[in-house]
């Protein structure tokens, strides 16, 4: 069509812990029909086997090697159990095991160490830089994709965050604390957002989306527009 203008081929999301980012990169990719990839799965699943593995997560070199020598692989989605993609290493599915309380607990620690970060943002960035892709993290506009054509930054209080991740649990017919939840996600927050390399914060040209004022929906329809 003459004045359609193309969607931005690059889009980033970032944000703190259980800010939605998720929700409203993974329904965005179905509207574009892109791409939809979920860094924080590749940390966490460093994580998940560090501690599979029983190493000490605080054990730095350990967990940076092991960084290197893994091959992550996030494929579509093979089942409908509410997941947004398989994450599979060595074979193994272990698209739930990275959601367990330990390895939220351990994911930040993780995440700080610099050669992990180093041997993720490489396979990120070339999967990102082949483009029509969303890319939700944390570091996303600032480190990864610089270059991104639309930069959204989707903030929230840490009680709402903590009360949708309480309520994602629940729905899994899990047992959850709220004062726990809303305690590591402060916890988590912090770590993200004061380590040396990429830290948690907005790209300059970033756009600022808070999703205390606005529901899913709202957010959904106004990076939409901003797409268009
Ligand atoms: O879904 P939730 O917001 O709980 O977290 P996530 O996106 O799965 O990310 C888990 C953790 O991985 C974060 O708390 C960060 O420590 C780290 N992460 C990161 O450092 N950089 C990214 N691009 C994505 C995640």
């Amino acid at each position: 069509m003459p004045n359609q203008k193309t969607p931005p081929n690059i889009i980033a999301i970032d944000g703190p812990a259980a800010s939605g980012k998720s929700t409203l990169g993974r329904r965005l990719a179905d509207a574009l029909a892109y791409l939809f990839f979920d860094t924080g799965v590749m940390y966490r699943a460093v994580t998940w086997l560090a501690l599979q593995r029983g190493l000490d997560v605080r054990d730095e070199s350990a967990v940076a090697a092991l960084a290197e020598e893994t091959s992550i692989d996030v494929r579509p989605p093979s089942q409908e159990d509410g997941r947004a993609c398989d994450v599979i290493v060595n074979e193994d599915d272990i698209t739930w095991n990275i959601r367990r309380p330990e390895v939220d607990a351990n994911v930040s620690v993780v995440a700080a160490y610099p050669g992990v970060r180093t041997a993720l943002t490489a396979q990120q960035r070339r999967i990102g830089l082949r483009g029509r892709v969303v890319m939700v993290g944390r570091d996303i506009g600032t480190v990864v994709l610089p270059e991104a054509d639309l930069k959204i930054y989707l903030d929230a209080s840490a009680e709402k965050r903590a009360r949708r991740r309480y309520e994602e649990i629940i729905a899994r017919g899990e047992k959850a604390d709220y004062d726990e939840i809303l305690q590591k996600v402060i916890q988590r927050d912090r770590i993200d957002s004061t380590r040396a390399v990429a830290p948690l914060r907005p790209a300059e040209d970033a756009i600022i989306l808070d999703s205390d004022k606005l529901d899913a929906d709202q957010v959904f329809e106004r990076v939409k527009e901003l797409c268009e």
